[in-house]
């Protein structure tokens, strides 16, 4: 188990948090539906537009860097929306056996061409897979959409159908002033935390894969108005 970022190419996005604090019980509410107002909506309640651009491909190449991918090896993105990072890591690795699944209905009835049928509709909590199945599996800013317990269960599951080798990405923070930002943004993370204590959780579980976190910093560049 190693605390390593894979996704430090992801760019970074400018982020208006004081029109997510409009409305944000109902934003959130419908957020946590994921259905198409989270994906292809207002920015309010989710992503704004979730479209393919590209930027998933060089986070692609280092998973497979990581993980020494190759041809044949048996891979699922739990949490895949429209399967963008299940497109790239075809595109990165050739003849990858490259699996999804999520739990939004309208994320994978609106999935990239290129992974129509790779993509499978179910919960985290419980993986449609025997034990071992998968050479490593992926869950990015996944598994923090369930509750504690949620959580735990869902690491299980990850722990269960892969053969050693996963990297989850989670919320958290180092601050009360990160917290607080984070707060004011998110809209459906149901457990987030400090670093050490998202370790508990992960021990708790039994999870020995990789890990990192998704932490809101303090950017001038952000659009605070
Ligand atoms: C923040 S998005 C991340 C999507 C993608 N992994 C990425 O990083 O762009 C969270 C995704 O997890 C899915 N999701 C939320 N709860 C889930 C659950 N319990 N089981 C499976 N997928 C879930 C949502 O539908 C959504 O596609």
């Amino acid at each position: 188990m190693a605390e390593v970022n894979l996704l430090a190419r992801y760019p970074k996005s400018k982020r208006n948090v004081q029109a997510r604090l409009v409305h944000k019980e109902d934003n959130r509410r419908i957020a946590l539906q994921f259905g198409m107002e989270y994906f292809d909506g207002r920015r309010e309640q989710g992503y704004g537009g979730y479209r393919y651009d590209g930027r998933w491909l060089p986070i692609a190449e280092d998973i497979v860097r990581h993980f020494g991918l190759k041809a044949g090896d048996r891979v699922l993105d739990v949490g895949c929306a429209k399967g963008f990072l299940v497109k790239d890591l075809l595109k990165s690795c050739p003849g990858l056996e490259i699996f999804g699944i999520d739990v939004s209905e309208y994320a994978v009835m609106n999935a990239e061409p290129e992974v129509i049928g790779r993509l499978h509709l179910g919960n985290a909590v419980s993986l449609p897979f025997p034990d071992k199945s998968f050479d490593a599996v992926l869950a990015i800013n996944t598994v923090h959409n369930l509750d504690r317990a949620g959580c735990v269960q869902a690491l299980r599951e990850i722990e269960r159908v892969s053969r050693g080798r996963s990297y989850i990405q989670v919320d958290a923070y180092r601050s009360p002033e990160e917290r607080k930002i984070f707060e004011d943004w998110m809209l459906t993370a149901q457990t987030y935390a400090m670093p050490r204590e998202w370790e508990e959780i992960l021990a708790e579980a039994g999870y020995t894969g990789d890990y990192y976190w998704t932490i809101l910093e303090i950017d001038p560049e952000w659009t605070i108005t």
